[in-house]
């Protein structure tokens, strides 16, 4: 496939743990159909040692010091657009697990149409502020059922979307807002894998695109595979379907000194089929 018409997308988490990592540190691959740093995490609480929800006044959490306006500005300067060269995009994602592991992040509106107003206002300055090209919608855990969930992430995106067009969204399901997704273990194998991706890809999500993940984090919290399993696993048995890869995260790729080579080696990938 020629890497014009090669359309799977890398994205990788950046931002949540803190690390000195620069966006222009992770090698871009030029045969990538796209590549999608996402800035974590645009929260609605407040930044003090008792941390309150704001009801959708988000405001980032990631280092704004560090990952700056001018930083995104400089990372896509050095990927222009153009002809067989993969797009490079920075969005920004919402909500998150913690508030800087103080507390947990819930998705807890006052009501349906004070949260979609503030969440649009706060989360339009951000977007206009850092240039970004998109929101993915990361919530993992709730105050509210799923469908006051549904509707108010609906209108957000629906009405951020008006305001600029071509906003890439996604969403990161998690075991309240997708029940039947499972807790990735560290003996789940390749089968296991396959079997969990073509049940998203084919049922739960059908119609969507769908990327398999992988994680660079310590084992911990966030219990996903580690690189070098899963999703290498599916790209063997389904090389012509997955549209792509997403990585948590740049942060924990640093800090274990691993010179994005899984990051390297996923995308190479994406690239050759
Ligand atoms: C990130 O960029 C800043 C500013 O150029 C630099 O001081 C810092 O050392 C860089 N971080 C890493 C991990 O190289
Ligand atoms: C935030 O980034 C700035 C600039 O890189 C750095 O000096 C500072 O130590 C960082 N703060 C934290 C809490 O990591």
């Amino acid at each position: 496939m020629s890497s014009s018409t090669n359309r799977r997308v890398f994205r990788e988490y950046v931002g949540a743990q803190q690390s000195e990592v620069n966006l222009t540190d992770v090698p871009v691959n030029p045969n990538v159909g796209e590549f999608h740093f996402i800035l974590s995490f645009a929260i609605d609480y407040t930044s003090d040692s008792a941390p309150q929800p704001t009801n959708g006044n988000f405001s980032p959490s990631w280092n704004t010091s560090h990952h700056t306006p001018e930083a995104v500005a400089g990372f896509k300067r050095r990927h222009p657009d153009g002809p067989n060269i993969p797009k490079a995009r920075v969005m920004l994602s919402v909500g998150g697990d913690s508030v800087m592991e103080r507390a947990n992040v819930f998705f807890s509106p006052v009501d349906e149409d004070s949260w979609v107003r503030n969440a649009v206002e706060s989360l339009s300055a951000i977007i206009n502020n850092y240039n970004l090209d998109g929101v993915d919608i990361d919530y993992e855990h709730f105050r509210t059922d799923a469908a006051m969930f549904t509707r108010c992430i609906g209108r957000l995106l629906t009405e951020l979307k008006a305001r600029k067009p071509g906003l890439i969204t996604s969403i990161a399901p998690y075991s309240d807002t997708e029940s039947s997704t499972p807790i990735y273990g560290r003996d789940t194998t390749d089968q296991d894998d396959i079997r969990y991706y073509n049940t998203q890809a084919n049922n739960n999500f059908a119609g969507g695109r769908v990327l398999a993940a992988i994680n660079t984090n310590r084992p911990g919290r966030h219990q996903h595979r580690q690189p070098g399993c899963g999703p290498p696993g599916v790209q063997r048995a389904e090389p012509e379907r997955l549209p792509g890869i997403f990585f948590w995260s740049a942060d924990a790729s640093h800090n274990q000194n691993q010179g994005f080579t899984y990051e390297a080696r996923a995308q190479q990938m994406l690239a050759n089929n």
